[in-house]
């Protein structure tokens, strides 16, 4: 998989791609990241990318031109792939892990960063295929949702995580959140680690387990734990 991510500042996006899991995805699961800078395609001698709004209003607005330019680079890069382009924004449709999954599946993923006020329309509606948004807030810019939102697909790409079991029991692969979980010492400070989890008796173990997750789900995320239910009365298919 290819990951685009074109920003007005890309020092944000590759301080962080350099560790940890998303290092792993480049080392095990052949992920490569392609971080550009908007003002490389800015058409102007004064890589200027932003400017004011037609019709008035405070606050500036990405122009159109860096977005088609990098694009029309992008495209010849990968002639004849499929192109998923996001952008996020608060105005996009709620992200959640369906569309982690989903999106993980792609070979070539775009992301389109905004900042100021928003990116010009006429981005969106030619060029994006996804507006995603990570919350209902608003941030100053689109790098850090980029960056939760391939956090949250690299994981469910087959090589990255050691042991895929660990994505797949994480919270909401099956809408049910995680239960709690212990380390050593089995006592600190007079609190104990439960004498199930002590006792070598797998099943019981995970007869327990599953307990949890369920009365968390319950007591925290009503919504999610009915649909849950509904999963299971249907036979268990997740979605
Ligand atoms: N950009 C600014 N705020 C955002 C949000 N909540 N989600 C996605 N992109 C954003």
């Amino acid at each position: 998989m290819k990951i685009y991510v074109l920003t007005a500042f890309p020092e944000i996006i590759k301080g962080c791609l350099d560790i940890s899991m998303y290092k792993k995805a480049q080392e095990r699961a052949g992920v490569e990241y392609k971080i550009w800078d908007l003002r490389d395609f800015a058409n102007n001698k004064h890589r200027q990318i932003d400017d004011t709004p037609y019709g008035g209003g405070t606050g500036m607005v990405l122009k159109p031109e860096p977005f088609f330019l990098s694009f029309d680079k992008i495209k010849e890069e990968n002639a004849g792939e499929k192109i998923r382009v996001i952008y996020p924004s608060p105005q996009g449709k709620a992200f959640n892990h369906d569309m982690a999954v989903e999106f993980s599946k792609e070979r070539v993923l775009v992301f389109f960063c905004g900042h100021y006020k928003g990116v010009d329309e006429r981005v969106i509606e030619a060029l994006v295929t996804d507006e995603v948004s990570i919350g209902d807030y608003v941030l100053t810019g689109g790098e850090l949702p980029a960056l939760v939102i391939i956090d949250a697909l690299i994981r469910h790409i087959p090589g990255v995580l050691h042991s895929y079991d660990s994505a797949k029991t994480d919270s909401f692969s099956d809408n049910l959140l995680e239960g709690p979980v212990y380390t050593k010492p089995a006592e600190y400070r007079g609190l104990k680690v439960p004498e199930v989890l002590l006792s070598g008796n797998h099943a019981l173990v995970k007869e327990w387990r599953q307990k949890q997750r369920l009365e968390r789900t319950k007591e925290r995320r009503k919504d999610l734990y009915e649909k849950a239910l509904q999963n299971n009365l249907s036979g268990g298919c997740h979605g």
